[in-house]
C-alpha cells in the first residue's frame, strides 16, 4: 500500500479520534500517505477528503466525538454506490482503507474490498453490539457515563423514596442496560434480548421490595423497550410510589474516552495499519478472550452475538 484512507462511519463512539491518532501516525511510521475522509462514506462520495500529517490528531487522543464527523450513508447500501467509492478511493490513491464503525459500516468496507480496494474494520459503537468481538470503542466511556448518571438518579430518588425508571442507550441491544444494570445495583433491568416484559410482576416486586424495607426501586430500561415516560405514570398508578422517568440520551455517547477506550482504540489503529501493510483485506479487527485478532469481515458478520446469561441471571440474583 502507499496511501491509507480512514473514516469514521455511523454512531460516534469516544475513542474513535484515538483510534484515528494510532492509524495516522502508524502509517507515517511506514512511509505511507494519510488521508482523511470526512463524513463517513457520505464524504467518500463526495469527496470530502483531507490529508492527514502527525499534527493534524495531536491533541485528540482526550477528546470524544470523532474529528473526521461521521453519517449513516444510505447510497454506500447500493451498487451504484459502491462502484463510485472503489473509483474515488482510486483517484485519490487510496489503496489502503481503515472504516472505524459498527456491522452496517463493514458491510460497506466489505463492498469496496470486492473492488478492490484493501479495506479494514475498526469496531467502534457504544452499543457494544459486534459480534466478532468482545470490546467496542466507547462502550467503556459510554457504560461509566451511564454509570455515574444513573448513580445521581439514586440520590435523589432514595431521598425521596421513589422508583426511578432511567432509559439508557441501545436501540436493539441491552448491554449498557446490562451492565448498568449490575454496576447501579438495579432492581429491574428491561432489555430486549430477555423481554418478558411482564408490567404486573414489576408492578409486584415494587410493592414487596418497599414492603421489605427499600427505599428505591430502581429500572433500568434499554432505549427501545417500551415508553419510560408512560411506564412511570403506569407505575405510579399501580403501586401508589410516586415514580419518575429519567432519559439520559446523548450524553452516553459523548465525552473524554476512559483509558481503556484510549488504549485499545490505540491498539486497534495501529493493528488495523499492521494489516494493511502486510497486504490484507477485508478484515475487521476484534478483541476475544483477551487477545487483538482479526477476522475476515463476512465471517465476522455472520457471527452472533447474545448477552451474557451469567451476567443476567447475576443481575437477577443481586437485586432482592
Ligand atoms: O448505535 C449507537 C446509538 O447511540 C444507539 O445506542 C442508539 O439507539 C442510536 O445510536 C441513536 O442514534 P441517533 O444518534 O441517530 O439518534
Amino acid at each position: 500500500v502507499s496511501t491509507i484512507g480512514i473514516l469514521t462511519s455511523g454512531g460516534d463512539a469516544p475513542g474513535m479520534n484515538a483510534a484515528i491518532r494510532a492509524v495516522t501516525r502508524t502509517a507515517l511510521g511506514y512511509g505511507l500517505k494519510v488521508k482523511g475522509i470526512r463524513r463517513g462514506f457520505n464524504g467518500l462520495l463526495e469527496e470530502d477528503i483531507v490529508d492527514l500529517d502527525g499534527r493534524n490528531v495531536s491533541d485528540i487522543i482526550q477528546r470524544g466525538g470523532t474529528i473526521l464527523y461521521t453519517a449513516r450513508c444510505k447510497e454506500f447500501t447500493t451498487e451504484e454506490g459502491q462502484n463510485r467509492g472503489a473509483e474515488v478511493c482510486r483517484k485519490h490513491n487510496i489503496d489502503g482503507l481503515v472504516v472505524i464503525g459498527g456491522d452496517g459500516s463493514f458491510r460497506g468496507a466489505g463492498k469496496l474490498a470486492e473492488r478492490g480496494i484493501n479495506t479494514v474494520g475498526i469496531p467502534g459503537t457504544i452499543d457494544l453490539d459486534i459480534a466478532c468481538t468482545e470490546y467496542t470503542i466507547g462502550f467503556d466511556t459510554a457504560v461509566n457515563t451511564a454509570m455515574e448518571a444513573i448513580d445521581k438518579v439514586r440520590d435523589t430518588s432514595t431521598s425521596h423514596e421513589r422508583c426511578s425508571i432511567i432509559e439508557v442507550m441501545g436501540r436493539h441491544a441491552g448491554f449498557i442496560a446490562l451492565w448498568c444494570g449490575i454496576a447501579n445495583g438495579a432492581e429491574d433491568i428491561l432489555i430486549a434480548e430477555r423481554y418478558d416484559y411482564n408490567e404486573q410482576s414489576i408492578i409486584d416486586n415494587i410493592i414487596r421490595r418497599k414492603e421489605s424495607g427499600k427505599k428505591h426501586h430502581i429500572i433500568v430500561n434499554a432505549e427501545g423497550v417500551g415508553d419510560s415516560y408512560e411506564m412511570a405514570k403506569r407505575i405510579e398508578e399501580a403501586t401508589d410510589i410516586e415514580t419518575r422517568a429519567t432519559i439520559i440520551g446523548h450524553i452516553q455517547r459523548g465525552g473524554s474516552p476512559t483509558c481503556r477506550d484510549r488504549v485499545y482504540a490505540s491498539t486497534m489503529g495501529a493493528y488495523a495499519v499492521d494489516l494493511l501493510y502486510k497486504g490484507a483485506s477485508r478484515r475487521v479487527v476484534a478483541h476475544k478472550d483477551g487477545k487483538f485478532v482479526d477476522f475476515d469481515i463476512q465471517e465476522a458478520l455472520s457471527m452472533e452475538k447474545d448477552i451474557d446469561q451469567y451476567l443476567y441471571d447475576l443481575s437477577r440474583r443481586l437485586s432482592r
